[in-house]
């Protein structure tokens, strides 16, 4: 199977090591070795003072499985598999449910697995585009529901939504839900943001808690900021689905480190006080950022979001973004990410507010912004 370049990560390899800031990054700040195992329960710092190096269970550690169900509300351990990241998990899923021809509806911009990899297999892949409009993402339920017809095979979706930060509301999640119910599609329905809403009304059910035939994403590098671990998972009702998916698993990594699993125990036992530490770093960045912004509303156009650590706001000068990222990058060392990266051509770049040194690359972003003013 014949992939395309990553253009995300092809770009982040250019400047990620020598830049001194990243304001693109889709992950928050995350946490030492050292602070981690300070808040471990002595469970877990049995299993990781025992620890030994052997291979372990494709389906992932139980315990870990066992603490990744109560994430839902009607699903137990063996409704999940456990991968090397979300990444692992996208591609084995679509691996094993397309074929070449396969019709495949996803909602765009997006990760950009999501749409090239269906393609590379041979699916047709019919994008339904968010819309910006009044400087604000916006869903539209009728282009998505015209664009499944009955050929399509799977539906893909993502929200709370990277790069643009979009959310939607549980009574629109409903209609989407209703929507792909009456085609009898399967739901690829990517989570890796859920439980980053700064308003925990604001959090929409699970998609694998509501329609069978649905597979969540979930993972531990976004919300809980552990994008090292490389722990990610598949949620199904569909249990013989996920042995597809296991025995796909096979020829892929076999079973996940066994450090990880352990860590990422230690990580969703203490799931509250990490996510409310991230959403707070984001909520005193998002201030800044609303300040910021409001200083140069003839450069940019932004809104804010109510979920995640990224959104993708406007440039509104002249001169194409990509230009705009390279002279910012050369000339204040802070990266910015391209809209381009996602195939987005109108002037919108991915930026990342979920880490600690905001401030200070906000100030340097000032200094560039002042430019143009
Ligand atoms: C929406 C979305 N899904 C999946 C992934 C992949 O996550 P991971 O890097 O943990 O494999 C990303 C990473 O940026 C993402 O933004």
């Amino acid at each position: 199977m014949l992939l395309p370049a990553f253009k995300l990560e092809e770009y982040f390899a250019k400047y990620e090591f020598i830049a001194s800031y990243t304001m693109a990054s889709s992950d928050p700040e995350t946490y030492t070795l050292t602070e981690l195992l300070g808040m471990a329960d002595e469970e877990c710092l049995s299993l990781w003072n025992n620890l030994k190096f052997s291979y372990t269970e494709t389906h992932g550690l139980p315990l870990l499985r066992e603490e990744i169900s109560k994430l839902y509300t009607h699903q137990n351990k063996e409704n999940f598999l456990i991968f090397s990241g979300a990444e692992e998990a996208i591609y084995i899923t679509m691996q094993v449910l397309l074929q070449p021809g396969d019709e495949v509806v996803v909602v765009t911009p997006c990760y950009q697995s999501l749409k090239e990899i269906p393609k590379a297999i041979g699916a047709k892949v019919t994008k339904v585009a968010l819309e910006w409009e009044n400087s604000k993402w916006n869903f539209n339920l009728d282009k998505f529901a015209s664009a499944i017809t009955g050929q399509t095979k799977l539906v893909i979706v993502n929200f709370p939504h990277s790069p643009t930060g979009c959310h939607i509301s549980k009574k629109m999640f409903e209609s989407i839900l209703d929507i792909v119910k009456q085609h009898n599609v399967y739901l690829f329905s990517d989570e890796v943001y859920r439980l980053s809403e700064y308003n925990p009304e604001d959090c929409l059910p699970n998609a694998i808690d509501c329609y069978e035939k649905a597979i969540s994403l979930g993972v531990l590098s976004k919300s809980f900021g552990f994008p090292g671990l490389r722990i990610g998972w598949t949620g199904s009702q569909n249990k013989a689905l996920l042995e597809r998916l296991a025995a796909y698993k096979n020829y892929t990594t076999i079973c996940n480190s066994a450090p990880s699993e352990i860590l990422s125990l230690m990580v969703l036992r203490n799931k509250d006080a990490i996510l409310k530490r991230n959403i707070l770093i984001a909520n005193q960045n998002l201030d800044l950022l609303d300040q910021f912004f409001s200083r140069y509303p003839m450069i940019y156009e932004w809104y804010r979001p109510k979920a995640g650590f990224v959104n993708f706001p406007r440039l509104k000068l002249e001169m194409n973004i990509e230009e705009f990222a390279k002279q910012l990058v050369e000339e204040e060392s802070v990266i910015i990410l391209p809209g381009t990266m996602f195939d987005n051509e109108e002037n919108h770049f991915r930026l990342g507010f979920g880490r600690r040194n905001l401030p200070e690359a906000l100030a340097r972003v000032e200094r560039f912004s002042k430019k143009f003013q």
